[in-house]
């Protein structure tokens, strides 16, 4: 059986007394959450990471990453490493955002490079995908996120695959508050298993799904009782220790 995986991600949200105290919130509030029911990340801001690496060391919850470069050194400028990640004790690296695809011009191609470079240094990218509501209502979604699978897939091999995440994230339900129904979730959830399935039965059988889009304590239940629905990446509601826990306890499987 495959354990739930939930992942805070905080965008650019905090400072150094905020994240502070919301980490304080966390850990006191999921001491009841056993780390062998479910698995916790949280990914800051990357000039906040070794504060929350620091914070987090022997807790439940691992720390990870909004975006990696796709060099590991050299001249450019205003890059992070994967290299440097993994050496703060980052374990996941959120890999295609959409907002990353859609804001700073993020190519397929692009995303296939990162996500070989967080590979390449023991991480776990967590690669996203999703439509947006234009694709949507052209029919194309299934089509859309089959591209993008592939795009890494082809470059990265279907192995690899066994050692990452991929995220679903509906493009119209991100901070909009529209999540996508869990019908609707489940069947692109289903439709991701496929698709690996083609290449690999037991990588598609083992690979951690997530649903993102508005994720919150009162839908979550409902999301992680479809069956190929295997935890959330939570960004609002990840700023909220309260909101948070409850999303990791409706998690426990
Ligand atoms: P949201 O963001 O939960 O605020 O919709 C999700 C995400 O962008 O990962």
């Amino acid at each position: 059986m495959r354990r739930n995986l939930v992942v805070g991600n905080w965008k650019m949200h905090g400072s150094s007394a905020s994240i502070d105290q919301l980490l304080c919130g966390l850990q006191q509030q999921l001491t009841t959450v056993c780390s062998e029911q479910v698995d916790i990340a949280v990914c800051p801001p990357a000039v906040f990471i070794s504060q929350v690496s620091k914070q987090l060391a022997g807790s439940i919850v691992a720390c990870g990453a909004q975006n990696a470069s796709d060099q590991q050194e050299g001249a450019y400028t205003g890059e992070v490493s994967a290299t440097m990640l993994a050496e703060l004790g980052c374990q996941y690296v959120i890999v295609g955002h959409s907002e990353r695809r859609s804001l700073y011009a993020e190519s397929d191609a692009g995303i296939a490079a990162k996500f070989i470079a967080v590979q390449s240094q023991g991480l776990t990218p967590i690669l996203c995908v999703g439509e947006s509501l234009i694709q949507r209502e052209a029919g194309e979604t299934l089509t859309l996120i089959e591209q993008q699978i592939k795009a890494v897939v082809d470059v990265a091999g279907i192995d690899a695959m066994a050692r990452a995440v991929i995220a679903y994230e509906p493009i119209w339900a991100i901070g909009t508050g529209k999540t996508a129904s869990p019908e609707q979730a489940q069947q692109v959830h289903a439709h991701i298993r496929q698709v690996l399935a083609a290449d690999d039965p037991a990588v598609a059988e083992g690979i951690q799904l997530l649903y993102g889009g508005s994720v919150k304590a009162n839908n979550a239940a409902e999301l992680f009782g479809q069956q190929d629905i295997d935890g959330a990446l939570v960004g609002g509601a990840s700023l909220k220790a309260e909101d948070f826990t409850a999303i990791c306890l409706a998690a426990i499987n």
